[in-house]
């Protein structure tokens, strides 16, 4: 998509489609009154007889209307003007936008720069348009191609009335791409997104010259004595692997931040079997993973110069003759021993091994891990909020702002020290899972166990990865959240 900036006024903006809004007390915005005025009162009409009622994201739309240099206007609701919006109504509104004009082609032009409030300014706006139309450009058709000659159009512009938002039009493509390709990876299914899968896609963003992927693969691992990550992945014939891919975006000598992904490609619960039912969205569970490759692909396109290590921990968690039973005892890369109480709290295993890798050969200055980790976060946050777990003050704080920017929302959930014992086992330094209370939280006390020392937050992404119901799809989450935080240490 191609973007723009201009000062016209709008009668006079020649577009696809230009797109001005209207409240519900019938007040057209100071572009949709010129329009308005340009064409004999036609917008004012259509309140009048109650085409539109200016309710926030209510859509109408007007073809050819005189006057109006632009072939169609959409007349968009905003709700109550006497009330700022909020990030997640404008969004809502943005999406109704991206949704009504995605079948036009040429040019949409958006005079919605009268929505700007105090809280958010029209640069938010701009990042978060492109944000709604990437989206929005998004259909997954890798295993269920469009027919021939039905491949629907789409617009290939997008013109910001008002402000020089270029800057800001450019990063929510950013954004989007990192976003759609994080969708793409989750929604792929398990026998096409392996483990191999995911190192190819990782070795493809290294063409870039500021990008470097190695890859380790499961014989070194087992090798090096990352006992806990090979004890999910043996039984699989899918090799698995820690996947490193290297951003330098500034000098050696400057710190480098670390974000590492769950990549189970997919979780059966191994011996501790799943249950059927839906047990197709365990496909999913490489969405932190997922949303580590588009973070990357995302920084890859707006180049700050920061230095991030991007970590990917893949593996396939199946049953098998060589599976691991419930009672082994393993030795983690760390030298820490684990007993596995439960096969399918397989994603703490290859993390640990991960994280203590990681933490050892980059020495990095924050470490953030990402994953679908456990079904006590989805119970407790559901869809809505990722569950953000961290003892370090400062990393709570830089996600929540990241968070909260982005609209990419997360929840803080304990991490105490009283929790810490509920992990303890008989027969080694820990048991991987912690009973049938907090599990999110032990699931994190597991992992903070392979990270003293070292800033460290943990997101569970288990709610908010993907979409259930109808809209079933990987969500993309929380590709927004990482950016933003990345980009505030640069
Ligand atoms: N991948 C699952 C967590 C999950 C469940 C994600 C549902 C999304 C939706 C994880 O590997 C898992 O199985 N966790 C167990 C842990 C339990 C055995 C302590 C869970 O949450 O039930
Ligand atoms: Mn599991
Ligand atoms: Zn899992």
């Amino acid at each position: 998509m191609e973007y723009q900036t201009s000062q016209s006024s709008a009668a006079e903006v020649e577009a696809s489609c230009i797109v001005v809004t209207i409240d519900t007390a019938g007040k057209l915005s100071d572009a949709a009154q010129q329009l308005d005025a340009a064409s004999q009162h036609f917008l004012q009409q259509r309140f009048e007889s109650k085409d539109i009622k200016g309710k926030l994201a209510e859509t109408l739309l007007l073809p050819a209307v005189n006057g109006v240099a632009a072939q169609r206007v959409l007349l968009v609701g905003r709700g109550d003007s006497d009330k700022p919006l909020k990030r997640g109504q404008a969004i809502k509104l943005l999406q109704a936008i991206a949704s009504a004009t995605s079948k036009f082609s040429g040019s949409i032009a958006l005079a919605i720069e009268e929505l700007a409030n105090d809280e958010i300014d029209a640069h938010w706006f701009a990042e978060q348009s492109a944000i709604a139309f990437g989206r929005e450009a998004y259909q997954y058709t890798t295993t269920k191609p469009q027919p021939e000659g039905e491949q629907p159009t789409q617009p290939d512009t997008l013109v910001w009335v008002g402000s020089d938002t270029t800057a800001s039009l450019k990063k929510g493509d950013a954004v989007a791409q990192g976003l759609n390709y994080a969708r793409e990876l989750g929604n792929l299914p398990g026998n096409i997104c392996t483990p191999t899968y995911l190192a190819e896609q990782a070795l493809a963003l290294a063409s870039d010259e500021k990008l470097t992927t190695d890859i380790l693969d499961e014989e070194q691992l087992a090798e090096m004595g990352a006992g806990a990550f090979v004890s999910v992945s043996k039984a699989s014939t899918e090799p698995g692997k820690i996947i490193v891919m290297h951003y330098k975006g500034a000098s050696d000598d400057a710190p480098v931040h670390m974000i590492l992904g769950k990549g189970i490609t997919f979780d059966t619960g191994g011996i501790s079997l799943k249950p059927g039912a839906k047990m197709d969205e365990m496909k999913y569970d490489m969405c932190g993973a997922a949303s580590v490759l588009g973070t990357m692909k995302s920084l890859l396109e707006l180049r700050p110069n920061v230095n991030v290590i991007g970590m990917i921990t893949a593996a396939e968690n199946m049953p098998g003759g060589n599976a691991s039973k419930p009672g082994d005892v393993v030795t983690s890369l760390s030298g820490k021993t684990i007993e596995i109480l439960n096969t399918d709290a397989e994603g703490r295993l290859v993390l640990c091994d991960a994280l203590t890798y990681g933490i050892d050969k980059f020495k990095p200055a924050s470490v953030v891990d990402i994953a679908t980790l456990t079904g006590a976060c989805m119970a407790a946050l559901g869809e809505v909020n990722s569950g953000i777990f961290t003892t370090d003050e400062s990393m709570a704080e830089q996600l929540q702002t990241a968070a909260t920017y982005s609209h990419d929302k997360v929840w803080r959930l304990p991490l105490e020290d009283d929790y810490q014992e509920l992990l303890d086992s008989n027969f080694a330094d820990m048991a991987n899972i912690g009973g049938p209370l907090a599990g999110a939280t032990t699931a994190a006390c597991f992992l903070s166990r392979f990270t003293e020392g070292t800033p460290w937050a943990h997101i569970d992404i288990a709610g908010t990865g993907w979409t259930g119901g109808a809209k079933k799809g990987a969500s993309g989450r929380p590709v927004p959240l990482l950016v933003n935080y990345l980009l505030n240490k640069a």
